[in-house]
């Protein structure tokens, strides 16, 4: 019998994950550099960039962000950029070891019906067989809780929530909210600058900052920082600002939240506000389940949790649903 190899890919916004059924895992940041220049393509001595090390040479690169809010997920670079991304996340998993591959895949929600066709174009070749499921039914699904539950997967482009009860969620049943990660960042920034007048940022500074001391309730924290003022070091304190920022994501999750639950079958509803799972790069917020919780405390008394695997959770789930659903789940794309 054919060697199958089962993969669960997360495409993300912000970053990627690949997980294989032979017991590999990864997380690359979905960012492709091409070198500007032949100057460039001398010094870097390759012809494209992923992750980290595009990101690493952005000043000799174009950089490309494939899956980005925004992008035009049809332009000829942008496609050209996804398709090397996806062929660089599938081969660090080495399925030429096998003789057929099945992969079930999340995209960010963003894209639309008509980019998926673009996302089967990049995956041909690589893979033969696929699934596309959301996120959150993804982490549902690899934390055995998809009978009866809300998931509320916090990324970098949008917070995607589901409820779940047993079956693949319909489209009534999913939600998106445009305020997630990126968001944020900019509302930092904005924060940042009113606060320190001629501070010179950019959004990746902001970024670590707050994934290095996000946090939301309790007193406000001291969070030193360096940034420049027209070129002069400064190190200044931007713990209240982290605070703030954060805090106001809260009411969109909440407010989703309550939506979902409120469209719900009524008879389902306690067990929903039971078991509110919280996943994603932003449900890394220190305190941000408390806070969710005490907000959602108007609709009755709720259980909000965070997966301890946040960023790998969607791509294991993904596998794991990928090893047992029936082929017949599955579209052949060669
Ligand atoms: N400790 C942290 N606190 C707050 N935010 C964080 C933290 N760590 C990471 N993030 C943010 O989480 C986001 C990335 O999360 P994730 O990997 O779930 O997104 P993604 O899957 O790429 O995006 P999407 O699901 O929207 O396509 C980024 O905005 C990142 O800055
Ligand atoms: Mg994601």
């Amino acid at each position: 019998m054919a060697e199958r190899l089962y993969l669960g890919i997360d495409l993300g916004t912000y970053q990627s994950t690949i997980a294989s059924s032979a017991g590999k895992m990864h997380t690359i940041e979905t960012v492709v550099g091409k070198p500007k220049d032949p100057v460039a393509r001398n010094m870097l001595g390759r012809d494209v960039l992923f992750g980290a090390d595009a990101l690493e040479k952005k000043l000799a690169c174009n950089i490309y962000r494939p899956m980005a809010a925004g992008v035009a997920q049809d332009d000829e670079a942008n496609l050209a950029a996804a398709k090397a991304f996806v062929t660089h996340l599938i081969e660090s998993v080495d399925p030429e070891e096998f003789d057929e591959v099945y992969g079930v895949i999340c995209s960010p929600s963003h894209i639309t019906f008509t980019d998926k066709s673009n996302l089967v174009a990049t995956l041909r070749g690589q893979v033969n067989a696929i699934m596309v499921v959301s996120e959150p039914f993804a982490t549902g699904f690899d934390q055995d809780q998809y009978m009866g539950s809300i998931v509320v997967d916090i990324g970098a482009g949008t917070t995607d929530i589901a409820r779940l009860y047993g079956t693949f969620p319909n489209e009534s049943d999913e939600d998106t909210v445009l305020e997630a990660g990126d968001w944020l960042d900019v509302i930092l920034m904005d924060l940042v600058s009113k606060k320190y007048t001629g501070a010179q940022l950019t959004k990746d500074m902001v970024r670590l900052w707050k994934e290095k001391y996000s946090y939301v309730g309790g007193d406000d924290r001291e969070c030193m920082v360096e940034l420049s003022v027209e070129g002069k070091k400064n190190v200044v304190d931007v713990g209240d600002i982290i605070r703030q920022g954060c805090e106001q994501l809260i009411p969109f999750v909440v407010n989703g939240v309550k939506t979902i639950i409120a469209t719900a079958d009524p008879e389902y509803q306690p067990q929903f506000r039971n078991n509110i799972i919280l996943s994603g790069g932003g449900s890394m917020i220190e305190g941000v389940a408390d806070m969710v919780a005490d907000q959602l405390a108007d609709i009755g008394d709720v259980r909000v949790w965070c997966v301890e695997n946040p960023i790998e959770s969607v791509a294991s789930g993904a596998l794991k649903l990928a090893g047992v659903m029936p082929d017949d789940q599955y579209t052949a794309i060669n």
